[in-house]
């Protein structure tokens, strides 16, 4: 379980985060909102990038009293918009070097394990030039499932993506918390994507907590319809 209690944030006078409080029980949770709502100043918080008060704790574990580098060591998996792929490094390589030195035994075949779980096994020598943006996608997908990770958050992980590859894509975060034990958490304005991976969602609107619950519960909250007209359709 993943819980934070009142956190919030300032920039100058804007109150990105307001006294947001959820605790996420399920394998994979969503985080939605408008444009600026705070979502990804959230994973920012959870990341250690952007100092917050309130709490944070995973399974007991206090996230605020680890320093950002210690984040990645305890657990701490994230994915960016734009992958963090080595050109010059082959897939096999890329996902090495995310694995801790001081890691046990057995690395390589960990990340041979995850690349065949990505689709990504037959591609491992391919160099990190030559893939395709979807390539590069689940190259760093299986970067973030190595070395025992606790928590991995994915922001707009579905960004640029065809439909087929967005339901790839879904599938395999489904996938990541029976493979590596650790829970997901995922930002995107697909809200299709969220519906579908997503069992509980919290929703976000200028930096205020606006529901939280089971998904499709949320998707057919009024407030959150509100929150959404005039900026974006929303399936439910
Ligand atoms: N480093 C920063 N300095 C100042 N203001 C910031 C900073 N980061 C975010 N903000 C502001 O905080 C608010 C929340 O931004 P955030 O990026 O978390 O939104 P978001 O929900 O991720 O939006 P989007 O869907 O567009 O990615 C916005 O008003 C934004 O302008
Ligand atoms: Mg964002």
């Amino acid at each position: 379980m993943i819980r934070l209690t009142d956190v919030t944030v300032r920039f100058g006078g804007v109150v990105a985060l307001n006294a947001v409080s959820a605790e996420f029980t399920k394998p994979v949770s969503g985080i939605i909102g408008p444009n600026g709502a705070g979502k990804t100043t959230l994973m920012n918080v959870l990341s250690g990038f952007v100092s917050a008060t309130g709490t944070l704790d995973k399974d007991g574990d206090s996230l605020m009293a680890l320093a950002p580098h210690r984040r990645a060591r305890w657990g701490l998996r994230r994915s960016f918009q734009r992958e963090e792929i080595a050109n010059d490094l082959t897939v096999f390589d890329n996902v090495l070097v995310q694995v801790d030195s001081a890691g046990k035994g057995g690395r390589r075949d960990e990340v041979a394990r995850m690349l065949d779980l990505v689709g990504m096994g037959d591609k491992a020598g391919k160099m990190g030039a030559e893939l395709s943006g979807f390539e590069r996608r689940l190259t760093d997908v299986a970067k973030c499932m190595v070395g025992a990770p606790k928590l991995i958050m994915f922001d707009e992980p579905a960004g640029g993506m065809s439909i087929e590859e967005t339901q790839r894509l879904g599938d395999l975060i489904l996938s990541i918390p029976k493979a590596t034990g650790a829970q997901v958490l995922v930002i995107d304005h697909d809200v299709e994507l969220i519906a579908r991976v997503c069992a509980e969602t919290l929703v976000l609107d200028f930096g205020r907590r606006i529901a939280f619950g089971p998904t499709s519960d949320v998707l057919a909250d009024p407030k959150v319809k509100a929150a959404y007209l005039g900026t974006e359709e929303i399936a439910t």
